[in-house]
């Protein structure tokens, strides 16, 4: 496997944008490959056979993309598909971080809310994974089905925003939550109405960077970071209204972006 063939990094849509922008901050030369599922999106309220072979389709897109290692910038893909990809590929791949340990150092009160997509909420890991590293610690899980659609349709702010992310997040509130963890890669968009929710003092975990960071390690593990002064490539394909996802994009990420282009990964 060449060091500089390019990292794969996929969501169902815009989401994984945030762990690519953490990506680019700390391997900044590294070649990128992102697929997004926008014309599919949400995953989230999708069956687990479905989410399993979405997942599929995606990873032998990427695989035919001569990826060295494939991030899974979805929560929902991550917990249901993860394992059963590993066993396929040829190439490493790493899944979005749950921030359990991230919440963990954070909290004061061990009041952790967990916010994420039903799918998510279902595989019931987060609340597992925090109570098996404190047993004492309390977890409030929320599904929160209409913020992906949300952000998918460029509607970070305003009244339908606020709207649902007060039903998402005031009942965490209301139970005394200190730390919140963002179990979706889509939420990081809608950073500002959840702050204008929750208590200013309460602490938002992004898993993105971790996930960044897992990546890094599993790359340097390997020997296969990039060659240093490598010129950074980068391609960004979407299944539906790739311009949409472009506008998306450069909210988040800071650095000139290329193009972003349609593919049906079917054909
Ligand atoms: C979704 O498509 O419902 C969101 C994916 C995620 O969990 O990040």
């Amino acid at each position: 496997m060449s060091n500089n063939a390019p990292i794969g990094v996929f969501d169902s849509g815009i989401g994984g944008l945030t762990v690519v922008k953490e990506i680019i901050k700390i391997m900044p030369n590294e070649n990128i490959v992102y697929f997004g599922d926008t014309g599919r999106a949400p995953y989230g309220s999708r069956p687990v056979e479905q989410i399993i072979e979405f997942s599929r389709q995606i990873l032998d897109f990427l695989n035919r993309q001569d990826v060295k290692i494939a991030v899974v910038a979805c929560n929902t893909m991550t917990m249901w598909a993860l394992e059963q990809a590993r066993s396929r590929y040829s190439f490493p791949i790493v899944g979005t971080n749950s921030g359990e340990q991230l919440a963990l150092a954070a909290t004061k009160n061990k009041n952790i809310g967990v916010a994420a997509t039903q799918a998510t909420i279902n595989s019931s890991k987060h609340a597992a994974r925090i109570k098996a590293a404190d047993a004492s610690a309390h977890v409030f899980p929320q599904a929160c089905p209409p913020l992906v659609p949300l952000v998918e349709r460029e509607e970070l702010t305003g009244a339908a925003a606020e709207a649902a992310c007060r039903e998402c997040f005031q009942p965490m509130k209301d139970a005394g939550v200190d730390t919140v963890v963002l179990g979706c890669t889509h939420y990081p968009f809608l950073i500002e109405t959840i702050k204008h929710i929750l208590n200013p003092d309460v602490i938002i975990i992004d898993p993105a960077e971790q996930t960044a960071h897992d990546a890094y390690e599993t790359l340097k593990s390997m020997d296969l970071l990039a060659n240093a002064g490598q010129q950074a490539m980068r391609r960004f394909y979407f299944s539906a209204d790739p311009a949409r996802a472009k506008r998306l994009a450069q909210r988040i990420i800071n650095v000139p972006l290329p193009d972003f282009q349609q593919v049906d990964i079917l054909k």
